[in-house]
């Protein structure tokens, strides 16, 4: 009887305890989302691995890239040598490590509003042998403390659809890049089957979450935490009309595909076949077709969550 008391308030004790740290975190993220992206992405951050070795952060980095097909290929970190390279919105520095592994920057510069990334950026960097110079810009102004056309290759990746004000750094872009520069972008696709096959179908009408949101505010919670306070997609020709309005000319590279979507695919019939499914994505998951590789293509676009575009200086 006393073993079987013993036991019941163990369990009492784990399963609170767990409720309670859940409930801490979620909390902590909530609260963070109220204060606008940088104190968000300062409590959330998307690698929290806490590497010990070059080897095991050389190796997650190769893990990671795998998980987009293509992506390397789209966003590619070699190249560079001799350059002035600058990965906006760099995070905790993933495409960091691939830089200094795959390319001999003249000077690479790591940028981002949250303080805890570039943190945890250095200090991986550092496993690889690399102290490079880490900027810390506020979301507002988005002002980058670099000389005008000072920059000859800007990367960005997974960062433009989180920023307050796009249009700001955009702007920003245009003054540091030289003349003949370029700009690697990599922004949430809005052709993909994330959005129509996972946040339309999948989560808000099989597992009835987000239901009651338009499919873009559904989208938003689906990305990067329910709490994330900033995250949008675009179309190929919305983007590129954005880069525009800033100066830049460009072109959609291709899109990699997450393997999340891959698992997905197979729901496309059950998909189609519902009628509470709207016609948009009906008409989207009807006209997918497949290349060699089984990748499933929209309009010739693979439709993967991660649209990558190279953007340079309009009329060079
Ligand atoms: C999804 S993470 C991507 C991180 C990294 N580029 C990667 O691919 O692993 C988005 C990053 O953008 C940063 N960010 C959000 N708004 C920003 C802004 N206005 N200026 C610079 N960085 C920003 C966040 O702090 C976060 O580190």
């Amino acid at each position: 009887m006393k073993e079987c008391l013993k036991g019941i308030v163990k369990s009492i004790y784990i399963y609170s305890s767990f409720v309670f740290s859940r409930g801490r975190s979620f909390l902590k993220k909530w609260i963070a989302s109220r204060g606008g992206s940088a104190s968000y992405w300062t409590e959330h951050m998307v690698v929290t691995e806490d590497f010990q070795s070059r080897e095991s952060s050389f190796a997650y980095f190769h893990w990671r890239n795998d998980q987009y097909l293509d992506y390397i290929n789209l966003m590619p970190v070699d190249g560079q040598d001799d350059k002035v390279v600058l990965d906006y919105g760099c995070g905790p520095g993933n495409d960091l490590v691939g830089f200094v592994e795959y390319s001999k920057p003249r000077k690479l510069i790591a940028v981002d509003v949250s303080k805890t990334a570039l943190d945890a950026a250095r200090k991986r960097l550092l496993l690889h042998g690399y102290d490079i110079e880490y900027i810390h810009v506020d979301e507002k102004e988005n002002k980058i403390p670099l000389d005008d056309c000072s920059v000859d290759y800007i990367h960005t990746s997974g960062v433009l659809h989180h920023c307050l004000n796009m249009d700001a750094v955009l702007e920003e872009f245009q003054r540091v890049l030289k003349p003949d520069g370029e700009v690697s972008v990599m922004v949430y696709h809005y052709n993909s089957i994330w959005v129509h096959l996972y946040v339309a179908y999948i989560l808000q009408i099989k597992q009835k979450k987000f239901s009651e949101l338009p499919l873009l505010e559904a989208f938003k919670r689906s990305t990067d935490g329910p709490h994330c306070p900033i995250s949008h997609c675009y179309t190929p020709t919305d983007f590129l009309a954005i880069a525009e309005q800033h100066g830049f000319s460009g072109e959609c590279r291709g899109s990699a595909i997450s393997m999340m979507e891959m698992n997905c695919l197979p729901e496309r019939f059950r998909a189609i076949e519902n009628r509470r499914l709207h016609e948009e994505q009906r008409k989207f998951l009807c006209s997918l077709t497949f290349n060699e590789k089984g990748l499933p293509l929209y309009k010739g676009v693979v439709a993967g969550i991660d649209a990558c575009y190279c953007l340079k200086k309009l009329g060079v």
